[in-house]
């Protein structure tokens, strides 16, 4: 049968990708072989390797150990890269969250942060996760040391300093809970006008798609959500998707259930022009970050913790191949 990449290119997507968790990609030979077949996963974006905290945790001093992993790994699989992320407000290290600037020196901090980081990485990512996270779930904005120095100037100098240190990438905006078609949503339009009103490029936005099982919006209902985007003329893809149970275990009613909510999110980006692409954050059950954040949750991905396809593998597959 073919694989989930294969079938998503098939489909007249860009790829079918998965974030690549450092800590296991060396140590577990399973997860290793799934990972880097590049007819299941066309692409990789590092889990953690590539935020601020992994690359600048003190001020001048860089280090891409931990987000050349991916990009090594990818490179050396035949799959493509995607790039996360720059301006977010979390694994942030201290010396930036805490400091205390003003404009200009703040500029130059995320100017130089810039410059390094997407010099080291030019001409690898498909895209780059130039902003993450701006808003809250009620669709306020997210406090940060970058709002409270520039209140909302900072999305559109981001993008235009992401642009002068990597012209090819395409610049993304990237947030969760979009999905739901609310407030956060709306905001989320926000953003894409305040940057394109004051003359920075946005190329496209990138819904997270952290979901919870039973609570998936439809097809349908994603597919107007995903419009709302594309109509301003930026590209939009799934970049984090897992769809977790809200207890465990589940059984296997529950993973039906799961199965058909994954069809219902890639079945999305089929019916959008301009939808280019799904990311899973992790593939196994075995590498999640949810267990840790919501305990007791989880399950949440497309094979199981032995690396055994799941019917959301298989819902996925079916979805694609009828495209
Ligand atoms: O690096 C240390 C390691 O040295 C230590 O042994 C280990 C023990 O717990 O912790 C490691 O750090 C963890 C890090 O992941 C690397 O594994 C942190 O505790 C942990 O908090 C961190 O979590 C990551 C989280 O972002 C942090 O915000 C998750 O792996 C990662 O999946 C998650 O990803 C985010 C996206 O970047 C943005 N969107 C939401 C998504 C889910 O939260």
């Amino acid at each position: 049968t073919a694989q989930l990449n294969d079938l998503a290119v098939r489909a007249g997507l860009k790829y079918f990708g998965t974030a690549l968790r450092e800590g296991a990609v060396n140590s577990d030979a399973a997860y290793r072989r799934i990972l880097t077949d590049k007819s299941e996963f066309g692409q990789l974006v590092p889990e953690n390797g590539q935020k601020w905290e992994s690359i600048q945790g003190s001020r001048g001093s860089f280090n891409y150990q931990q987000g050349d992993i991916t990009a090594n790994t990818a490179r050396s699989s035949g799959q493509g890269l995607r790039c996360h992320t720059l301006v977010w407000h979390s694994q942030l290290p201290n010396w930036v969250a805490s400091g205390s600037w003003n404009r200009d020196t703040l500029t130059q901090v995320i100017d130089t942060h810039m410059a390094n980081v997407m010099t080291h990485y030019k001409g690898q990512c498909y895209a780059w996760d130039v902003v993450n996270e701006a808003i809250n779930d009620d669709g306020t904005w997210r406090n940060s040391v970058f709002l409270r120095v520039f209140g909302t100037d900072y999305l559109p100098l981001s993008f235009n300093l992401a642009k002068k240190h990597d012209p090819d990438t395409k610049l993304y905006y990237n947030d969760y809970n979009l999905e739901y078609n609310g407030a956060k949503c709306d905001r989320a339009v926000e953003i894409v006008n305040i940057v394109q009103k004051a003359g920075a490029p946005i190329d496209g936005v990138g819904f997270q798609g952290h979901l919870i099982v039973g609570s998936t919006p439809t097809r349908a209902q994603l597919n107007t959500m995903l419009r709302r985007f594309t109509s301003l003329g930026v590209e939009v893809a799934y970049t984090e998707l897992d769809i977790r149970h809200a207890s465990l275990p589940a059984n296997a009613q529950a993973n039906q259930r799961q199965a058909q909510d994954f069809a219902n999110v890639v079945g999305s980006c089929l019916d959008v022009q301009g939808c280019i692409g799904v990311t899973v954050w992790s593939f196994t059950d075995k590498y999640s970050w949810i267990p840790e954040t919501f305990p007791g949750e989880g399950d949440a991905l497309i094979y199981d913790r032995n690396f055994n396809k799941k019917a959301a593998w298989t819902a996925i597959s079916s979805v694609l191949a009828a495209a």
